[in-house]
């Protein structure tokens, strides 16, 4: 199977282009403008790497879809600072961009896999999100935060009825605040410049204190970046195509817990390394104001948990890794890499 990965030395494309490598016999056409998480992959005989930009490469992006089986375009902004900062940025890349991507899949027939987002849910009131049944529920337009939700939920709704009127053979995922190594880089002191479990690896570091947005009592559930990489190879295989024209959400709803509660756990776990104990004793949780630390266009998503039983039948997938271990190996790649 030949598979394009645009955007692949992103989180989740260095990741699962690591793990096609090792697990499967899969060859890889890979783009991306950097190349900084794809050490280990650069020098492989089945990764062809093309390093460019998706929105002037365009020639290369066509004759690789035609070229290849299984499309997934990983390409997508998805720090919430930036949504509020350059929503124009994101709606240019994240939506215009991917629509070229999801058109010419149309037209060359290609299997299109694509990264949704927990955050279409938004602010659904629901306990549990279930990908049939929620309500997607946004802010006012002033809240620009979610501009990257809408633009996601529109190309979930394009790539639908693609598969529905004009047979694009698709699969929609969505991961929930998957985390792990390669996430962000831990150096950019920029607040709000990664995201949160990166954000605050670098602000214990750096001996700064941690700014807990609103109190931070809002719930996250974090899933290990291993989890989501064996979803996305179950959906790629397709074994009696059970992920075809699915939508699923990836993530882990028993490791759900408050931003509290994380950095707590965090400050505790970094005090176990020699090099860093100092500067997490001293760690001060503060509470900020929203408007204060992300601006005026900021809302947040309080409870997100998903409904993973869609996956579990379809992919045969279950999440395993606690949060504890995933946070120490996440350290441990940080920290002692
Ligand atoms: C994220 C991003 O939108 C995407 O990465 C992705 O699509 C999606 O969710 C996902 O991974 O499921 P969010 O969870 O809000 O959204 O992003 P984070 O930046 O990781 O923030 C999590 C929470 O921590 C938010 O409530 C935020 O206000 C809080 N936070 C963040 C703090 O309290 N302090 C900080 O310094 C940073």
């Amino acid at each position: 199977m030949n598979i394009l990965i645009l955007g692949a030395n992103g989180f989740i494309g260095s990741n699962l282009s690591e793990a096609i490598l090792t697990k499967t016999s899969w060859q890889i056409h890979a783009i991306d403008m950097a190349q900084d998480k794809l050490s280990s992959c650069l020098e492989h005989e089945r990764f062809n790497f093309f390093s460019g930009d998706i929105t002037v490469d365009k020639d290369w992006i066509n004759a690789h879809i035609k070229k290849c089986d299984v499309v997934l375009p990983l390409v997508a902004i998805a720090t919430p600072a930036t949504y509020v900062q350059n929503p124009l940025k994101v709606f240019e890349l994240d939506f215009e961009a991917n629509l070229e991507i999801i058109r010419q899949c149309v037209k060359e027939k290609k299997r299109l896999i694509f990264p949704s987002t927990s955050e279409v849910y938004g602010m659904c009131p629901d306990p549990i999100f279930d990908e049939e049944e929620s309500n997607l529920v946004m802010g006012p337009v002033h809240k620009e935060r979610w501009i990257y939700s809408t633009s996601k939920q529109l190309l979930d709704r394009v790539i639908y009825a693609y598969g529905k009127h004009h047979e694009l053979d698709y699969t929609l995922f969505r991961p929930f605040n998957w985390y792990g190594p390669k996430l962000d880089n831990i150096f950019n002191p920029k607040p709000g410049g990664s995201r949160v479990l990166t954000q605050f690896i670098g602000n214990i570091l750096r001996g700064e204190d941690i700014m807990l947005v609103d109190g931070g009592e809002q719930k996250r559930s974090f899933m290990h970046i291993d989890d989501g990489v064996d979803a996305l190879l179950r959906i790629i295989e397709n074994k009696d195509k059970t992920a075809a024209s699915r939508i699923f959400n990836i993530g882990n709803p028993t490791e759900n817990i408050s931003i509290r509660t994380l950095a707590e756990m965090l400050v505790e776990y970094i005090k176990s390394y020699p090099t860093y104990a100092e500067a997490a004793a001293k760690t001060k949780l503060i509470d900020v104001d929203a408007k204060q630390y992300y601006g005026s266009g900021y809302q947040d998503v309080s409870l997100r948990v998903p409904a993973i039983e869609r996956a579990e039948k379809y992919l045969g997938w279950t999440p395993k890794i606690k949060l504890e271990e995933g946070l120490r190996k996440t350290l441990d790649y940080y920290l002692q890499s």
